[in-house]
Parts: C-alpha cells; sequence; structure tokens
C-alpha cells in the first residue's frame, strides 16, 4: 500500500533535497496523522471560498507577511492561483505578453482563456545555456509595441533559481496600466532576509502566486496567491479562484498555511540566519569542486552570468557539462552511492532544492558526496549544443485555435516545418519546447533528440512521444 511504502521510504535517512519544503523534518515541525483535523467547513471553521473567521484570519497574517493588499490561500498548489489570476486580468481574445519558458500553468490559463500570447524570450546564460532573466528594456519594448495587452506574465524566480528585475518590469507595464502577475511558485521564501534577491510582491507585482510547499515549511500543495493591484478588483481574483479551487478545501492543508506563516512570522530571523549560514558552508566546499561547478556558488560567482538580473542561493544547480557525466547520471549517482536524492535533472545539470529546514548536517553530506563524485569524473570537452534556444518559434496561430484542429501523427524527425497542434515538454521543469499553433523546426527537433538521448523523458498532450507529435500542415 502506498502509505506503508511512505512511511518506510520515510524511514530510510535519504537526504530530501527536493520538495516539499518541509524535508519531512518532523523533528523540527512535529509530526502526526492528519485524520484527527480532516474537517469540511462546519460551523466555526468558516468557508474558504467566503472566509469571515479563522480563514480570513489566516488571509489577513499571510498578507501581513508579505506586503500585499491581500492573500488568498491556495490547496491545489500554484497551479490553481496561477490559472485564476489570469482569468481575473484578462477576457476571451485578449493579448498577453508573457515569458516563453512561463510553466505549464501558464500555458493552460492561455489555452483555456483564448487568449493570444505575446512571448518574451529570456536571455540566454552563455556560459551554461539556461533561461537568464526577462531584460526589463525587452519587456518595455514589447509592451509599448502591444499597449493594448491586459496581462504580462513572468516567472521568477524559475526552477533554476533565476530572478528577474521585476520592478522594472513593472514599471514599464504601469505606465500602460497593465497589471503584471509574477509566477513565483519557486520564490515563496524571498523577502524575508537580504541574503535573497527581493520578493515580487514588494517590487511590485500586481500578483504574486507563490508555493510554499515548494521552498517552506508547508505540506504538498499548499501555496497562495497574492493580490496587490491597483489596477483591477481583487473581486475579480476571488471570483476566479472558486472556479480553479475545489468546493472542499482540505483543511489539513489550510492549517498546514497557517502553521507555515506563524513559523515565518515568530522565528523567520532565526531560521534565515542558520539557512543562509548552511548555505555559505555549502558555497566553502563548493570552491573545492574542480569538474562539476555549482551555479553562482563557490568559484562560479554571479558576476559570471550576466543574463541574470539576481539569482536564489537556495537553488543548487549543479553543472556536469564538460564531465562525463550527464545530469540524470549525477542524480541517479546521488542517490545510489550517497542517498541524496535531487530534485530533477536536465541534460548537463541536475537541481538540489534547499530550504530553511534542512539541517546542517545534510548540506554537509551534500557538499561531500559531490567532492567525492566531482574526484572521480572525468573531463570531456563540451562537444556544442544544450542552450536554450534564443530565437522564438514561429507561431502560426493562437494556441487555442491550434488545439482544436484535426491532424495527423508524424515522427518527429518527420514533423520539421509542420505546425504542432499540442505541447511537448520535460517535467519537470514543465515548460513547453513546443507549443500548439507553432512551426516545429529542425533546432526543436534536434532539442527533443538531445533531451531523449540524456535520457529526459519528453511529453507530449497526446501521450505519443517519443514515436509521434500531433501536427498538420501550416
Ligand atoms: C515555475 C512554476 N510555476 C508553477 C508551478 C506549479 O506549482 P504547483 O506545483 O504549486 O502547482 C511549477 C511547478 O513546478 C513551476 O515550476
Amino acid at each position: 500500500m502506498l502509505y506503508e511504502l511512505l512511511s518506510e521510504y520515510n524511514k530510510k535517512g535519504v537526504t530530501p533535497m527536493h520538495m516539499p519544503g518541509h524535508k519531512r523534518n518532523a523533528a523540527m515541525l512535529g509530526s502526526g496523522l492528519p485524520y484527527g483535523i480532516d474537517i469540511t467547513e462546519i460551523d466555526g471553521f468558516d468557508n474558504l471560498h467566503d472566509t469571515r473567521g479563522i480563514l480570513k484570519e489566516l488571509a489577513l497574517q499571510a498578507a501581513k507577511l508579505y506586503g500585499s493588499k491581500s492573500a488568498f490561500p491556495l490547496v491545489n498548489g500554484a497551479t490553481g492561483g496561477i490559472l485564476a489570476a489570469v482569468r481575473s486580468a484578462c477576457r476571451p481574445g485578449d493579448t498577453v505578453l508573457m515569458a516563453r519558458n512561463c510553466h505549464q500553468s501558464a500555458y493552460n490559463a492561455v489555452l483555456i482563456n483564448r487568449l493570444k500570447p505575446v512571448y518574451l524570450q529570456p536571455e540566454i546564460d552563455a556560459a551554461t545555456g539556461i533561461c537568464g532573466s526577462i531584460a526589463p528594456e525587452h519587456a518595455a519594448r514589447a509592451i509599448e509595441k502591444h499597449r493594448d495587452a491586459t496581462l504580462v506574465v513572468v516567472t521568477s524566480p524559475t526552477y533554476e533559481g533565476v530572478v528577474s528585475d521585476i520592478g522594472s518590469i513593472c514599471d514599464a507595464a504601469h505606465r500602460f496600466s497593465i497589471p503584471v502577475l509574477v509566477d513565483a511558485a519557486h520564490g515563496a521564501h524571498l523577502g524575508f532576509s537580504k541574503s535573497f534577491p527581493p520578493d515580487p510582491v514588494r517590487s511590485g507585482a500586481d500578483i504574486a502566486v507563490v508555493s510554499l510547499h515548494k521552498t517552506l515549511p508547508a505540506l504538498t500543495q499548499c501555496a497562495l496567491a497574492l493580490f496587490n493591484s491597483d489596477l483591477f478588483d481583487e473581486t475579480q481574483l476571488r471570483a476566479a479562484l472558486s472556479i480553479f479551487q475545489t468546493s472542499s478545501p482540505s483543511y489539513v492543508l489550510l492549517s498546514s498555511i497557517d502553521a507555515c506563516v506563524r513559523i515565518l512570522q515568530e522565528e523567520k530571523e532565526s531560521l534565515f540566519d542558520a539557512y543562509v549560514r548552511n548555505l555559505a558552508a555549502l558555497d566553502a566546499a563548493a570552491s573545492g569542486l574542480k569538474h562539476l561547478k555549482i551555479l553562482c556558488h563557490g568559484s562560479d560567482t554571479p558576476d559570471r552570468h550576466p543574463a541574470f538580473f539576481g539569482f536564489d542561493p537556495g537553488k543548487l544547480v549543479v553543472r556536469t557539462r564538460g564531465t562525463d557525466l550527464s545530469g540524470p547520471a549525477l542524480m541517479s549517482l546521488l542517490r545510489s552511492e550517497h542517498r541524496i536524492e535531487l530534485e530533477m535533472a536536465c541534460a548537463d545539470y541536475a537541481v538540489a532544492l534547499t530550504s530553511i529546514c534542512d539541517e546542517a548536517e545534510s548540506f554537509r553530506r551534500l557538499a561531500d558526496a559531490l567532492l567525492d563524485i566531482d574526484g572521480k569524473v572525468r573531463a570531456r570537452p563540451y562537444d556544442g549544443g544544450g542552450s536554450a534556444d534564443s530565437r522564438l518559434p514561429f507561431q502560426a496561430l493562437p494556441p487555442y485555435e491550434a488545439a482544436a484542429l484535426e491532424g495527423v501523427s508524424v515522427s518527429p524527425d518527420a514533423a520539421e516545418g509542420m505546425m504542432s497542434l499540442e505541447y511537448v515538454w520535460a517535467y519537470p521543469p514543465g515548460i513547453p519546447l513546443v507549443v500548439p499553433g507553432e512551426i516545429i523546426g529542425t533546432e526543436m527537433i534536434a532539442e527533443m533528440r538531445r533531451l531523449a538521448g540524456a535520457g529526459i523523458a519528453l511529453k507530449s498532450t497526446k501521450g505519443a512521444l517519443p514515436e509521434s507529435i500531433y501536427c498538420t500542415k501550416p
């Protein structure tokens, strides 16, 4: 049974360098079966969709903590908040300016609301090939050109920890009264310590959606939508949230959100001080790495990455480029030989997610394991490739129009020049490589081949990859 499997796994002592941010740290957070507190909206316990009592108080405390006008507890992750936020700001047919490296949830919001996306392409970091920040000048030019847009959507920080200049992007958008939604699913822990980049709300975002469960002590699916706009009414967001959130919200999750907010209110200074010390110790150890590199840690200083406006030091992106290891191979070695589980792997890097709930010992174990592996890998000249494409694919149709068309299933190699009728992505990170309505180019096909070759499983809407992709002649 799943419960037994999970309990057994918990006893194995594997170091969790992945979500959820509570890190199963029962010594710090307490433990216990949730049956005794799993209720529905009975008398005295308020109603998430019409808060008047204890849940209203929870929302007020969360808003105070993050400095927003209001806050909405979310029990189905940032996903529900992003769907609702886009829905609340846009009407069918609207143009939305969105970063091309947005998460699937933002793309799904664009699809179901029949929006026309105009993409903001992030800069590409020359040293690693990963997506950098959205340049504010680029965003400003796009905003100037598409003044009729009803929303700007940016992901900050990204899965890899790259932060954009949200303040400047908001200034540019607000000049034309366009609200900005920041998908800060990976940034719930920002704003509590000067050692981390500024948080999106205090930088000017109209709405920020944060996954508490990713980087803070909260159960999986716990998140918050933070509303801070003068440009539209929060009742629109409230109404949209009642579409996308369950009508039976879990009080176990709501109480976890409450506990998370309280822990931060009461102990953020000491918890973040300890976290910063742990990260500094890891930094010192990372300086001893000869082949592997940890992005923006150790000898890999942030000034080597001009495409990053800022970087979240809590994300440990371990790069394998220039060695005989791939990202998935590194992840598997850490699992099999060091009992450390990472969050995800891409072709030439793997990501460890850290939080205030990681013990100093976990950081030490990770540093020792990486130094051990580093001593065994061999240098292999980097053979090029593997950089995110800096050019946007040609968008022949908006996603909602393309997704409604009939097409044919062809092998990816035969799809060149065809218009995709489905999404293609790797999960994580859940950023579409191909969007319905885009023309499939040689670069996309080469990237699919490269990712598959590195052991990354690609998914598609119809589920037929790697055999076929659903498309049509443009
Ligand atoms: C950038 C980004 N946004 C949103 C989400 C969705 O978050 P959640 O899992 O809390 O629904 C994810 C999930 O990984 C993500 O990476």
